[in-house]
């Protein structure tokens, strides 16, 4: 949730300073751009220099850059800069300021001009935090909508013991991941896709299978994810590891596959089917590898379940339904009649007729039908755009 995230890093005068340097560090490692503006009293307590090498960019504590040439910072960019602005540590003084509108240092100047939300994360001694006056300034802030990350209780510098530490780097990255997923707008969706071929065995080595890298339905999984929903992957045999924060289920035959989607499409909002599930499996298949002589010149089939089908005949309420078509012909009305005959929303057809589209490319040209009758073709794209152009018409199908 945090990948490209700009994140503001406030720092005022806490002996906890020294936790912002780690927090820059996770904040980073997960993918934010971190930007750092320290109050005057922050730099006794760390260096702007440490900040600025980690981040990679000039720390700012003061207006002025270089009093002679009277070059000066512009607080106002850097306050429309970021997506937050994460006050950590933040001091009584700086709660308080934050209260009355203070605008007697940078970090606060900034603070007034910010039109992103701001986020404090409070330190100090056990009697401070409880002091009426900063419990009173921490419902202020609350009230106005700034969340607060709540410190945490333990030993503190001062020798005493109690609620005020700042919270570690790991729990405020963890709060600000949990906080950008729950103002995305898939939160608290629910999506399970199946991804990939299957195999059906005919032995205990070979097995009937298909071209399938399995690469749309990850692409979809890891664009969906980002948009903060609970991701359900269900993905036949690909030589593709699991997209971070989407929980995987893998799968080998049709009749696996089968069973996990129609029990978590019963919970979810949203069912999407890139897999290529085969039609068909061997009626019998033998559980040791079979010698050339006894290989069968015929091999006798059995249709496998339609997943996609049974998702449609079990699509109630809100639930939105997208299935996909890979047609070597053009396959408008082939993909035109599967969209209604698996009463889905929407189908998404790549014709392996259009160059760097349909399986193992890193490509994908595709049209998208919808029940409504609108129909949109895109250009080709890397897969990773198209997961997103899907998305985009995915989001209009949402309830509001
Ligand atoms: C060693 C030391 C540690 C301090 N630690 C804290 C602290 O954890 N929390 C706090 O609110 N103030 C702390 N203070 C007091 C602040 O530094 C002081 O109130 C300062 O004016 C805060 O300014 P700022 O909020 O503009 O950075 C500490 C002061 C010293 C000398």
């Amino acid at each position: 949730m945090l990948h490209q995230k700009k994140i503001l890093l406030g720092i005022t005068g806490s002996i906890a300073a020294y936790k912002s340097a780690l927090l820059a560090r996770e904040l980073q490692r997960r993918g934010a751009e971190v930007r750092v503006i320290m109050t005057p009293s922050a730099t006794e307590f760390i260096t702007p220099l440490t900040l600025a090498t980690l981040t990679g960019h000039p720390v700012h504590s003061d207006f002025t850059e270089n009093k002679d040439s009277g070059e000066w910072t512009n607080h106002v960019e850097l306050g429309l800069w970021g997506d937050a602005f994460l006050i950590a540590p933040a001091t009584a003084q700086t709660l308080s300021a934050m209260v009355s509108g203070t605008c007697d240092n940078f970090l606060m100047a900034v603070h007034l001009s910010s039109r992103c939300p701001v986020i404090a994360a409070p330190a100090m001694d056990l009697d401070m935090f409880q002091h009426e006056a900063t419990q009173s300034n921490l419902k202020i802030l609350k009230s106005r909508g700034v969340p607060i990350i709540e410190p945490e209780s333990g030993a503190l510098a001062s020798g005493l013991e109690g609620k005020g530490r700042m919270a570690e780097p790991e729990s405020i990255a963890n709060w600000l991941e949990n906080w950008f997923r729950s103002k995305a707008p898939l939160a608290e969706k629910k999506v399970v896709i199946t991804a990939g071929p299957t195999h059906e065995p005919i032995d205990a080595v070979r097995f009937i299978s298909n071209r399938s890298s399995g690469k749309m339905g990850y692409a979809l999984a890891t664009e969906l994810n980002a948009l903060g929903a609970d991701v359900h992957l269900i993905s036949g045999p690909v030589q593709l590891s699991a997209p971070a924060g989407v929980q995987v289920t893998r799968v080998e035959t049709a009749i696996e596959m089968h069973t996990i989607a129609l029990k978590s499409f019963e919970t979810a909002d949203i069912g999407i089917a890139t897999a290529a599930v085969a039609d068909y499996r061997a009626k019998s298949s033998s559980s040791v590898k079979l010698h050339r002589d006894e290989i069968p010149t015929a091999i006798q089939l059995q249709e496998n379940p339609d997943i996609l089908a049974d998702w449609g005949k079990r699509k109630r309420g809100t639930q939105v339904l997208i299935g996909f078509a890979l047609e070597t012909d053009e396959g408008v009305e082939s993909a035109k009649s599967k969209l209604a005959r698996k009463n889905l929303d929407f189908i998404v057809l790549n014709s392996t007729q259009n160059e760097g589209a349909g399986f193992g490319t890193d490509t994908n040209q595709i049209s998208i039908f919808e029940q409504n009758g609108k129909s949109h073709i895109f250009d080709l794209k890397s897969k990773k755009e198209v997961a997103r152009d899907i998305v985009t018409i995915l989001l209009t199908h949402l309830p509001q």
